[in-house]
């Protein structure tokens, strides 16, 4: 057995966030195994977002831990998790709009999570880069827009790009935070098809509202409910649980 069957790619054993009196997140345990798509949901302030930032490390745990492929990362900096392999996209968009697709993809590749203004560093590109640009535009169906400035894009478009900067630096493991927001139906089938596409060795932890969405890419999915695991179970199950439709029950979702 080698050592992704011997222990989940992502673990964490207890993890609490709190602010001043709020447990945003309270004692969360979850094993995601290698390769596994894992759909996180719940209403609105159940912690989703506050989960990933203890993931990503954006902010750190009040207690518990948080372990990647046996590295204890928990109180590690962003920095560090990126060089073991997470990746995430932002809730917000995070682009810089005057640039073109791929210099913007360039600079998530130079500067890693810290996104360092490193495009002034060297002009030419190395063949490496060549070659993990040219995929993941692809991989975003964005290969026609690879010098269009950002601020032409559609937002679909720019959803597409925050999963190219996303995979181009050749993660182990992606955190999605509602990859689809604000997305028109047919928008919103182009990015689930990116994200379906990807490859199937990538653990992908995936924050969404839109239920069929979750569901139709989801391996297994945790239903959080102020901060707290509810259910955790496969797809099928989670349509059917009651619980899970009693805590979306006249709560505004945002789509
Ligand atoms: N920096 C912070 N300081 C204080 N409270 C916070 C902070 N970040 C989040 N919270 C609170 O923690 C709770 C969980 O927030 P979080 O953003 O993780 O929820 P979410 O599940 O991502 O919600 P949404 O679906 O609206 O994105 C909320 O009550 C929120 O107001
Ligand atoms: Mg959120």
């Amino acid at each position: 057995m080698d050592a992704s069957a011997a222990h989940p790619a992502l673990e964490l054993r207890d993890v609490t966030v709190a602010y001043d009196a709020l447990r945003a997140v309270d004692g969360v345990t979850l094993a995601v195994p290698t390769g596994q798509r894992r759909a996180i949901i719940g209403p609105n302030g159940a912690g989703k977002t506050t989960l990933f930032n203890a993931i990503s490390g954006v902010v750190l745990p009040t207690a518990g831990r948080v372990t990647f492929n046996g590295h204890n990362m928990t109180r590690m900096p962003p920095h560090r998790r990126a060089r073991l392999g997470i990746s995430r996209t932002f809730q917000i968009t995070n682009l810089f709009p005057s640039l073109s697709v791929e210099n913007n993809m360039v600079l998530a590749l130079r500067g890693g999570s810290g996104r360092k203004f490193s495009l002034f560093g060297s002009s030419t590109r190395s063949a490496q880069e060549e070659i993990r640009l040219g995929e993941a535009l692809a991989a975003a169906r964005l290969h026609a827009h690879a010098r269009t400035p950002v601020r032409e894009l559609s937002y679909g478009e720019q959803r597409q790009l925050e999963l190219a900067l996303a995979i181009v630096v050749s993660p182990q493991l992606v955190l999605l935070d509602e990859p689809a927001a604000g997305l028109s139906p047919a928008e919103r089938r182009i990015v689930a098809d990116v994200i379906r596409a990807l490859p199937r060795t990538l653990t992908i932890v995936l924050i969404e509202h839109d239920m069929d969405l979750a569901l139709g890419l989801a391996d297994h999915v945790t239903c959080l409910h102020e901060g707290r695991v509810l259910i955790e179970a496969d797809p099928d199950a989670i349509r059917r649980d009651a619980r899970v439709q009693e805590v979306y029950l006249g709560r505004p979702h945002h789509a």
